[in-house]
């Protein structure tokens, strides 16, 4: 049953720019009067949303050319949110009780424009699965990296929200051998026992003791990278390039999450001459430029999960309270998988 909204929703702003990572006193939960229904827009009563790595930046004072604009001191965080339509323009597609997506996470509700609004597809099985970061996965993979059966696929950052479902995808679109890469020893054994990687290299400090093990972990070399990290395991895989092999950038968490800085850059030096001898070809994923892409990964994403042909990590935080330290859990690398704050 849907109801109409409390006296006052709850919210979470930004309360500074951080002075490094953030920490849970950057952000604050503030108590609001309920946004007013208003042509053209569906309230929502917001049931989940998405904690994620790219909010650093947007929150670290210097964003340039993100796909959203940043943040800035006041302002209510924003990210993908599930919930249920408590009003909508009686025009249009929407009804009570309908659940929808939408991009205003981060509040217990949300007026959302019809046109941002979109109904959580009923193949999901899990309306929190419309959370997923997979279909930048399946874009990076299938749009970018173009991956074919046979190939060796190295994901960096397996772990995360968008690693976690890589390379199970890679190996559902033919790769035969799919290694990741983390910084977590815990984290790498359940990598290989419950998310299908063949091999996991764990990322430390040293360049060099990566670029070895990544060498041990793919003899032959890689066809394909689904990079999220950048820096030095990304030069690594410069050298661990087979000839014709295809590298999908999807992000740069090495620069986004580095403790200096404000995770606006991602510097790193590659060895261009083995790109060229090898014929590397290599490519930024960028979502809002494969428009067909989230319906397709979740048509399939869905028909995947109910064959138990794939698994959604999900980690799951109770109540709006308990958001801010779950972001800075999320960039000390505490979680696996994709992280929501559920609102009861
Ligand atoms: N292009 C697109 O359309 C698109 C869409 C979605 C996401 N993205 C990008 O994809 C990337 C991955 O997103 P996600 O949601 O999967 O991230 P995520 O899981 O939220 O990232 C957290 C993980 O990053 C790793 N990490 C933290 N600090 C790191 C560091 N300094 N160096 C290397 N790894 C570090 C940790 O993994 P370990 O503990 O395992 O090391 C941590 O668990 C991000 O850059 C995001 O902005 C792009």
């Amino acid at each position: 049953m849907t109801s109409a909204p409390p006296a006052t929703v709850r919210e979470v702003r930004l309360a500074a720019v951080p002075e490094g990572l953030p920490v849970p006193g950057d952000l604050t939960v503030a108590e609001v009067p309920p946004p007013v229904p208003r042509p053209g827009h569906v309230l929502v009563r917001n049931r989940a949303f998405q904690v994620f790595a790219g909010l650093r930046t947007l929150i670290g004072g210097a964003a340039r050319d993100t796909p959203v604009p940043g943040l800035r001191p006041g302002d209510t965080l924003f990210g993908p949110a599930v919930g249920e339509v408590v009003a909508a323009p009686e025009a249009g597609p929407f009804r009570p009780g309908d659940l929808v997506t939408h991009p205003l996470g981060w509040r217990t509700y949300a007026l959302v424009p019809v046109a941002l609004c979109a109904p959580v597809d009923p193949a999901l099985p899990d309306p929190v699965a419309a959370l997923s970061s997979g279909s930048a996965a399946y874009g990076a993979l299938t749009r970018v990296a173009r991956v074919r059966a046979g190939d060796v696929v190295l994901v960096t950052g397996a772990a995360g929200g968008v690693g976690s479902l890589a390379g199970q995808t890679a190996r559902l679109l033919g790769a035969a051998r799919v290694i990741g890469t983390t910084r977590s020893p815990a984290k790498a054994e359940r990598l290989v026992s419950e998310l299908g990687y063949d091999a996991v290299v764990t990322a430390g400090t040293d360049p060099g003791d990566f670029a070895d093990r990544l060498a041990g972990a793919a003899p032959d070399g890689i066809d394909v990278l689904l990079d999220t990290v950048g820096g030095h395991q990304l030069a690594a895989a410069v050298d661990a390039a087979r000839t014709g092999a295809r590298f999908s950038l999807v992000g740069a968490l090495d620069g986004q999450l580095a403790a200096g800085g404000a995770g606006a850059t991602a510097p790193v030096e590659l060895d261009s001459f083995r790109l060229v001898v090898r014929g590397v070809t290599l490519g930024g994923y960028r979502g809002s430029e494969h428009p067909g892409v989230e319906e397709e990964w979740t048509g399939r994403f869905g028909r995947w999960l109910r064959a138990g042909e794939i698994r959604f990590p999900v980690t799951r935080i109770p109540g709006l309270d308990r958001a801010p330290e779950a972001l800075s859990a999320l960039v000390a690398g505490q979680y696996s998988g994709t992280v929501v704050v559920e609102l009861p």
